[in-house]
């Protein structure tokens, strides 16, 4: 028996090891971890339980009979984060680049069948070459085994990737069809075709950094939520992540007691927006004057900057947060803004997290560039958003909420819940200067006539009591005390139940 124990701690111990010492060495030199390193930090200590250690591949072809390694290039199982299972595959570059076959997609689906049937999130991190070049079709189909599953698993369970090295062609799609992506700055990066490829076929010049690295992807793509500096910051970060998220989607997102109390009042909001309508104000200073502890999770910071996106709590529970950021193209919705916000608020729908949605908006972003790019379809997402969303809608309007983007954001007309403003809201179909140009379009030219005429609109419709005569919006209320009200609202709507009608599946303008 002991013969046989010692067996196999030399086994465990040889698939540990992974593509051996030296090619670790390659690993830590790029500045990377490896697959267990990450493990071990992603996961509390001493829980993680890995599955399939002794996996390896079927190939024979290219010399492959020679080259089999215990795990095949990915470490797989289950562990905890902040005592809640959590199910991970961790690609290891060092086995042949981290590159999937047939057997390496199969350990990666077999967690993924696992967490559907116990209700538990899947944590990806990848760091691969992509498509077992060796095995051909075999591994194109363990792609597409994820690829299904990854779909299947979508608004079941909380999917996330962790970008930690390459990942390149049909390999980036089973993250992007994830619910999270986030990247680590200078190693690691994303595209469906490298610079190589580019460079033949439309001759441009370009590193793979600048194609498809962390920065780009986080900036310009909106692929990436975040980028961060390295692994472990990556990594810590993504156990603070997963706090906000509940297990599946049955579950209600996880509380976590507070000493900030609910009823904090913020006397400093009374004066947050500025006396001149156009005189821009941070909206993240009013997130984070609301939100529990200060503590706000935000996602895709540099990416869309005129809507602000991410996690907070409230009284303990996860929220999820929508606000136009008038510091940026004065808070208009366009087309990057709109599908920013309308994939968190369909996550948020999905994972039953309230949404608190802050409002001042002037409206969509004119032109060509939006207008050719399909601001119309685009815009469209954010609308239907919030309109199927049936978890609690809480919205308050700071300033301005003018046309279809009044409508859009999570308005009482789209089952706004608690639609609270600002007594500072100015709630009309556009500002008061545009108004009197359209409707006194006679009087353009007399400046004292036009600026009268706006006064008097601005008196007659930018306020939130014409709204408030409707009940278009339930309160008007005094900005000191906005954390209470929200707090409030939030406990009245934890037992809110509401479904939309039957239907194989909506069909949101994609
Ligand atoms: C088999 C691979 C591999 C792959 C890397 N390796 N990618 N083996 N299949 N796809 C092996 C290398 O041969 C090498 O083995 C080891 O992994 C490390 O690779 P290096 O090239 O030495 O590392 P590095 O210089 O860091 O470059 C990493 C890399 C490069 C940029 C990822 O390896 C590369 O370009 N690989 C091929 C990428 C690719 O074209 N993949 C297919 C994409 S298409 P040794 O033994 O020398 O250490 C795809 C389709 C998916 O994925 C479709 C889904 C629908």
């Amino acid at each position: 028996m002991q013969d046989i124990v010692r067996q196999l701690t030399e086994k465990r111990a040889a698939a540990e090891l992974g593509g051996g010492p030296q090619r670790i060495a390659a690993q830590h030199a790029k500045g990377k971890l490896t697959a267990r390193e990450r493990i071990e930090l992603l996961l509390d200590p001493g829980t993680f339980e890995e599955w399939d250690m002794f996996v390896e591949h079927r190939c024979v072809d290219f010399g492959m009979d020679r080259q089999s390694i215990p795990g095949d290039g990915v470490v797989t199982g289950y562990g905890t984060i902040n005592g809640r299972v959590m199910f991970v595959f961790s690609q290891d570059f060092t086995v042949l680049g981290g590159s999937l076959s047939e057997a390496h997609a199969e350990k990666i689906c077999k967690i993924m069948d696992h967490a559907m049937k116990v209700g538990a999130p899947v944590i990806g991190l990848n760091d691969s070459g992509g498509a077992r070049i060796q095995e051909g079709v075999a591994s194109l189909a363990g792609y597409a085994e994820v690829f299904q599953r990854n779909v299947l698993a979508s608004g079941v369970v909380p999917q996330i990737s962790l970008i930690m090295g390459p990942c390149a062609g049909g390999a980036v799609y089973s993250p992007a069809m994830t619910d999270f992506i986030f990247m680590v700055k200078d190693s690691s990066y994303m595209f469906v075709t490298g610079p190589d490829v580019v460079k033949t076929v439309t001759h441009e010049t370009v590193t793979a950094e600048e194609l498809g690295g962390a920065v780009t992807h986080a900036t310009r793509s909106g692929v990436a939520d975040r980028a961060f500096e390295d692994d472990g910051e990556a990594l810590l970060m993504l156990r603070r992540f997963i706090n906000y998220l509940p297990a599946n989607n049955r579950e209600p997102p996880p509380y976590r007691p507070t000493p900030d109390p609910a009823s904090r009042c913020e006397p400093s909001l009374d004066t947050l927006v500025p006396d001149s309508p156009t005189k821009p104000y941070d909206i993240k200073e009013l997130i984070l004057k609301i939100v529990d502890d200060t503590d706000f999770f935000e996602l895709q910071p540099e990416h869309a900057r005129n809507i602000v996106v991410g996690f907070a709590r409230m009284e303990g529970h996860p929220v999820g947060v929508v606000a136009n950021q008038p510091m940026v193209l004065a808070g208009c919705l366009d087309i990057k803004s709109s599908i920013k916000a309308a994939r968190f608020v369909r996550f948020c729908d999905c994972f039953n997290i309230p949404i608190i949605t802050l409002v001042d908006v002037p409206g969509f972003l004119p032109g060509t560039a939006q207008e050719y790019g399909g601001i119309i379809k685009h815009g469209a997402k954010l609308l239907y958003a919030y309109a199927e969303a049936t978890v609690p809608k809480i919205t308050l309007i700071t300033r301005k909420a003018y046309g279809g983007a009044y409508d859009v954001m999570a308005s009482k007309h789209l089952r706004g819940d608690v639609n609270l403003a600002w007594p500072s809201a100015e709630i009309a179909v556009m500002g008061p200067k545009g108004a009197v140009e359209i409707i006194f379009r006679k009087e353009l030219g007399d400046e004292a006539k036009i600026a009268e005429l706006t006064e008097e609109y601005r008196h007659k419709f930018a306020n939130p009591f014409i709204a408030g005569r409707r009940g278009f919006i339930d309160d008007v209320i005094t900005p000191r005390d906005t954390r209470q009200r929200v707090c409030r609202s939030l406990a009245m709507l934890r037992t809110k139940k509401l479904e939309n009608p039957w239907r194989k599946h909506g069909n949101i303008p994609l």
